[in-house]
């Protein structure tokens, strides 16, 4: 794997080289506004063949399509309605990804036969410059092996593709850590089937009418809307528990009764003084948590604690985005303090 490092400037004859492996056939880790992608052609079913192999990812998740611009969604998928319509205006390009009826030329490989597509336009300077150096459609998910924490740092990302991989750009840290928002309009209703950094609350304010899939807080199974909703997610190896109190003062106490020297914390600076093997400080605002959360997670696995205990936040805004992955990330094994406790 050869590593580019663009995060000063992104060289014409590297972009150059870039496009043309993508178009070859290669594969491509690139960061997005929100996780690192590791991306293939999505016009071309052997490529995209790879992404499954080098993730180990289920053959039945489909792939999101990636595009320079909103102008090329046509050539790609239909846009059947004019909520579909408003969506794209509305929250294209950024963290968002909207599903669509899907065009032929799309392999069927992205879309693991389903008859629908994803299609997000990243607001990411470098993730452009790929994809429009030559209008490519690149077909990625998140960069990490399949199950563990979405890669938005160089380091871990390294480590999981090596060998898998034709080139890696670096391109620093990702800003938002969190992936995109995924919407599907369902009789002129937008619903949610993975919330991200563009909220219910921002969806409702332009359109008006907005659902959450019921499957983001539960292990789905069978015929779902989104079959991403069906698999484990994020999870470090070690255990989890993760932790929500409305009151403070309780949560802090749960936390101090229930940590030793053998367990990582991993929260806001509420936890800072409880004794532990290690407290992970992931911020106190919850764009800093969504930036923060994929990487320490990975980082809380490396003292290989007996537990990983994390601090749950409220599910307004971003926090639904944020407590729908670490629900996942704890293997659902989750508190609400002022329920469970005494
Ligand atoms: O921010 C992001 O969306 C990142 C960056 C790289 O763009 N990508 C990403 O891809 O998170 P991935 O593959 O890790 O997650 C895509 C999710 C999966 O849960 C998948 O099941 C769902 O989107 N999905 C993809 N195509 C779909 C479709 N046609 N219908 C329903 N769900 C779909
Ligand atoms: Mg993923």
């Amino acid at each position: 794997m050869k590593v580019l490092d663009w995060k000063k400037e992104i060289k014409e004859e590297e972009l150059k080289e870039v496009s043309r492996k993508i178009r070859d056939g290669g594969l491509v880790i690139f960061p997005t506004e929100t996780v690192y992608g590791i991306g293939a052609d999505a016009t071309n079913g052997d490529s995209v063949n790879k992404i499954f192999l080098a993730k180990g990812r289920a053959q039945d998740n489909p792939l999101i399509v990636h595009l320079a611009n909103v102008s090329l969604i046509d050539e790609y998928a239909y846009i059947d309605n004019d909520i579909e319509r408003k969506l794209i205006d509305c929250f294209m390009p950024g963290p968002f990804t909207l599903i669509l009826r899907k065009k032929d030329n799309i392999s069927n490989n992205v879309s693991c036969g389903l008859e629908t597509v994803g299609i997000r336009v990243p607001d990411n300077m470098i993730a452009r410059k790929i994809l429009g150096y030559d209008n490519i459609a690149v077909a990625a998910p998140s960069a990490n092996k399949s199950g563990k924490p979405s890669g938005t740092d160089i380091a871990s990302i390294y480590d999981e593709f090596s060998d898998s991989v034709d080139y890696l750009i670096d391109g620093g840290d990702t800003d938002i850590g969190i992936e995109s928002t995924v919407v599907r309009v369902i009789d002129g209703v937008p619903v949610i089937l993975r919330p991200g950094f563009v909220t219910k609350e921002d969806i409702l304010d332009k359109v008006g009418v907005v659902r959450v899939d019921d499957n983001i807080f539960r292990a789905a199974s069978g015929t779902v809307l989104s079959p991403g909703m069906k698999y484990t997610h994020y999870a470090p190896s070690s255990r989890c528990e993760l932790i929500y109190g409305i009151d403070k003062i309780k949560m802090v106490e749960y936390f101090k009764k229930n940590t030793d020297k053998n367990s990582v914390i991993i929260g806001s600076s509420l936890l800072k003084d409880i004794e532990c093997m290690k407290y992970l400080y992931y911020g106190d605002s919850l764009e800093e948590i969504s930036h923060n959360i994929f990487r320490l997670l990975r980082e809380a696995d490396k003292y290989k604690p007996s537990i990983i205990l994390i601090e749950g936040v409220s599910k307004e805004g971003l926090g639904l985005a944020i407590m729908n992955r670490l629900i996942r990330a704890s293997g659902y094994n989750y508190k609400e303090i002022d329920k469970d406790s005494k």
